[in-house]
């Protein structure tokens, strides 16, 4: 296996694209990382960009091959709730994509894939407390329906073609530089926007709906380790469990209250309810930790902590 050196980042403007490019820059050097999204950049970009919608293969073939790229993180997909609203549209980004990305890798020898999977894979059958690695695959959104099917994708063709491609079931990820879209963990971050500016916040889902998070500086740890893990040591693909934080929106509340005394919340369940109460409350990650290393360093204490400094100093200067 050769060293990492030029990397395409897929939907690298969304949530975690924006971070992961900023992270892998510092690691790689900013002309080594190609960051390629289906919208144009609102800002002025510190390294190589290039428009890429991923359904064209054509284009993301010439562009692999112009930059002499080795490693892609295929991070371009629709999110849950979007993927209610646009079920076809979900299964072509999501699978289209992907099978784009696969080909490329196989085709043209490139070196290691990323590909997220998601908590959606699951479904009501699943258990829901500490899911285990090995368990019912029978989600009832579109968007996990493409995650399943995207992780049985990865795994063939690891078996069949020996692309290396890898990849965790991601909880929702809460940032503060990107907001995400589309999804069914979004309030976890929009709850801390609100709070700064408003003191107050209308919450999609109840107060007591249990669901796995994590911080994004964890999830672009974890990014990195499993993708700098020794192949032979890996028992799975682009599947493996992930966890940091469960907690439900009345605990993150009262989170957030200790630094806001304030802060007001009401809770006005709309269709994402159901997606999230097919999905598992905590994950069992013992086979990522045992594996590749994997431990997260934030709780929800330092979480909510870390997320009102960075967003605080943000308002202060105008910026949110
Ligand atoms: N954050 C995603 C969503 O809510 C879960 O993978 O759709």
């Amino acid at each position: 296996m050769g060293d990492t050196n030029r990397i395409l980042i897929t939907g690298a403007l969304g949530q975690i694209g924006s971070e992961l490019t900023l992270k892998l820059r510092e690691k790689f050097g900013k002309e080594n990382v190609i960051v390629t999204d289906v919208r144009e950049p609102k800002a002025a970009q510190d390294g190589p960009f290039d428009k890429l919608d991923v359904l064209n293969l054509d284009e993301m073939q010439r562009l692999v091959k112009e930059h002499e790229v080795d490693t892609v993180y295929h991070l371009a997909a629709l999110l849950s709730a979007t993927g209610e609203q646009k079920p076809d549209l979900a299964w072509r980004i999501n699978i289209v994509g992907l099978l784009n990305v696969l080909n490329t890798a196989r085709d043209l020898k490139l070196t290691r894939v990323f590909h997220p999977s998601s908590i959606a894979a699951f479904g009501p059958e699943t258990p829901r407390v500490l899911t285990p690695q090995e368990t019912i695959l029978k989600p009832r959104t579109m968007y996990g329906v493409t995650k399943v099917a995207g992780e049985l994708l990865d795994n063939y063709y690891y078996e069949k073609f020996g692309v290396d491609v890898r990849g965790a079931r991601l909880p929702g990820i809460i940032s503060n530089v990107t907001p995400p879209g589309g999804g069914t963990t979004d309030y976890a971050v929009e709850i801390f926007y609100e709070a700064i500016k408003q003191k107050r916040y209308t919450c999609f889902l109840s107060e007591d709906t249990v669901l796995p998070m994590m911080y994004m500086p964890d999830c672009l740890k974890a990014f990195i380790t499993l993708m700098d893990a020794d192949l032979s040591r890996l028992s799975h693909h682009g599947d493996y469990n992930l966890a940091a934080l469960s907690f439900n929106p009345r605990e993150l509340a009262a989170e957030i209250r200790k630094h806001i005394p304030e802060f007001a919340v009401k809770y006005e369940p709309d269709y994402r309810q159901a997606i999230a109460d097919s999905w598992p409350q905590s994950i069992d990650d013992s086979a990522s930790r045992r594996e590749w290393g994997w431990r997260p360093d934030y709780d929800l204490p330092s979480m909510v902590e870390d997320m009102l400094r960075v967003l605080g100093e943000r308002h202060e200067r105008g910026d949110l």
